[in-house]
């Protein structure tokens, strides 16, 4: 991985409890950057214990209980970056779901559920930031391949990970002025606990039509989240950085 330095840059990842998240937050804080790891409080208080975990081998990380899906608990949260470490540098939009159903069986339930986590938490998040976030900041939103293909039961995914890039591009250009970039990355198949249930044939099939041939691992979201958070990546804004093994393009 790149040796990019973050001392002293404040790093807010969402969802970092675990998967692409954990890696995120752990790869800026070993580079520097004090973190807050946000988790979801689930019921049976699992993604707590492991933020917990996580960010006690962190050094200054704080950990942040919030529902992105709320803006209640969103502004709560933010104010208590801004009491606790002064501003922003660094905002990963990552929490992220998905229920599958053929459009013709989808529920109100399941197309909201995704709708709010995946693209209004990121609004949320955004919304929130921005009075903190300082100059030449930096906005990274994790969409999805499926915002650009639309695969098939995901009606609500895809639609919500094209969503996030439209409002990364609207989000670029409203911030530009500050030097504060604002870019998507589009995740093909990455080895996480969201794929680890996809059916043995489904799989199959996949990799056929990967040219790479092999689902990505957590570190190939990482380099490129820490790329776009870098200095040298400070004239790129706007865009969508397709990390996929060559499945779009
Ligand atoms: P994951 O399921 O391991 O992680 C998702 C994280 O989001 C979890 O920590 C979860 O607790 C958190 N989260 C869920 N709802 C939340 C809420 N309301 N508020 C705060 N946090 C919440 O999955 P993974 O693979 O690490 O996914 C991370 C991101 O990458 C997601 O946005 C996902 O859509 C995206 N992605 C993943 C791909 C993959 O193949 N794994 C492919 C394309 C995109």
């Amino acid at each position: 991985m790149s040796d990019w330095d973050f001392t002293r840059k404040v790093a807010l990842v969402t969802g970092a409890s675990q998967g692409i998240g954990a890696g995120i937050v752990t790869a800026l804080a070993s580079r520097g950057a004090r973190c807050g790891v946000n988790y979801f409080n689930d019921a049976a208080g699992r993604n707590q214990s492991t933020a917990q975990a996580l960010a006690s081998q962190l050094p200054n990380a704080i950990v942040l209980s919030c529902d992105v899906a709320d803006s209640t608990q969103v502004n709560s949260m933010m104010e208590r970056v801004r009491a606790e470490c002064g501003g922003l540098d660094i905002l990963v939009n990552n929490a992220g779901i998905h229920m599958e159903n053929e459009i013709h069986k989808m529920t109100d339930e399941q197309w909201n559920a995704v709708m709010d986590v995946n693209l209004k938490g990121a609004f949320h998040c955004i919304r929130a930031a921005v009075p903190l976030l300082r100059d030449s900041g930096r906005i990274v939103n994790i969409a999805s391949v499926s915002g650009q293909m639309g695969f098939f039961t995901q009606a609500n995914y895809a639609s919500s990970k094209a969503g996030l890039i439209a409002l990364t591009k609207v989000v670029a250009r409203e911030l530009a002025s500050k030097g504060i970039t604002a870019n998507a990355i589009a995740p093909g198949f990455i080895k996480t606990a969201m794929t680890e249930d996809l059916p043995a044939d489904a799989v199959k099939t996949l990799l056929q039509n990967l040219p790479l041939g092999s689902f990505g691992e957590i570190a190939d979201i990482v380099n490129a989240v820490l790329f776009l958070c870098s200095p040298d990546a400070k004239y790129i804004t706007g865009q969508v950085l397709n990390v996929n093994g060559g499945l779009y393009m």
